[in-house]
């Protein structure tokens, strides 16, 4: 190898070394890579894992047990029982309202838009036809299983009474549940404020308004005894 040709592989490896940092700046220039501080979607039913607290306790990780010791930890970290602070905001808690309270604040217009999966069986319009399911113009206080032409279950031609306020929200939460047998092969709204606004809006659909229960009273903080102060 004389020195021509060393100086040409080295001027090779040299300009290599420049074409690749060349490449490197030019990427940092062109995409400047944003990591967000939050995740981008939150595991249901996880607790936080405090890690602060976790790593205080993990081995150093410097000879062969201790990262044997390490290793084991991460295999087991979803067994791990953390500790969450009761006070911390863990989802909100499920405090059962009454059906008067969550009505009088309920809102037909969110609840006809959820009510839009009931149009793939039901036609609300007065008169109408009755499709895979009965047609359900005015169907809050009218009587069950009633709609003429449409054929029935027997399980809902059983229930008898009238489709209250109370009914409905039970039958609608899970109908296969709340009338075993019933032909609705629908789901259920499970949430009590949306299954509220499909009510506000089912009162809407009919002749006359059926008003809704009135709100139960909530028992009220115990008031603090204040001794009147005598002059
Ligand atoms: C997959 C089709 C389907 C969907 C979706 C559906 N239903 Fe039904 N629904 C039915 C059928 C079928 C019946 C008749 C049930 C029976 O006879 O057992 C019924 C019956 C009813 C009844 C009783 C009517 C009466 O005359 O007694 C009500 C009230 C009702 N549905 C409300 C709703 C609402 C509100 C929704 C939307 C949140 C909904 N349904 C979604 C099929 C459906």
């Amino acid at each position: 190898m004389d020195r021509w040709e060393k100086t040409k592989i080295g001027a090779g490896i040299g300009l290599a070394c420049g074409v690749m940092a060349t490449g490197l700046w030019l990427g940092t220039v062109l995409v400047s890579p944003v990591y967000p501080q939050q995740r981008s979607y939150a595991p249901a039913g996880v607790p936080p894992v405090d890690l602060a607290a976790m790593q205080r306790e993990w081995p150093v990780a410097g000879n062969r047990e201790e990262r044997e010791q390490l290793k084991g930890y991460i295999g087991h970290i979803e067994k791990v029982a953390v500790f969450v602070p009761a006070d911390t905001d863990a989802g909100p808690a499920e405090v059962p309202v009454d059906l008067g309270t969550l009505l009088a604040s309920a809102d037909a217009e969110k609840g006809r838009r959820t009510a839009q999966a009931c149009m793939a069986c039901h036609d609300f319009t007065q008169n109408g036809p009755n499709r895979i399911g009965p047609n359900l113009w005015g169907v809050v206080g009218r009587s069950v299983a009633s709609h003429a032409g449409f054929g029935y279950s027997p399980a809902l031609k059983g229930l008898g009474g009238q489709w209250t306020y109370q009914q409905l929200d039970h039958f609608l939460a899970g109908p296969n549940r709340a009338v075993p047998g019933t032909k609705m092969t629908f789901t259920g709204i499970r949430n009590p404020r949306e299954r509220a606004h499909v009510l506000a809006y089912l009162a809407t659909i009919g002749a006359g308004r059926q008003p809704f229960p009135p709100p139960q009273p909530t028992a009220s903080p115990p008031q603090p005894k204040i001794a009147a102060a005598t002059p």
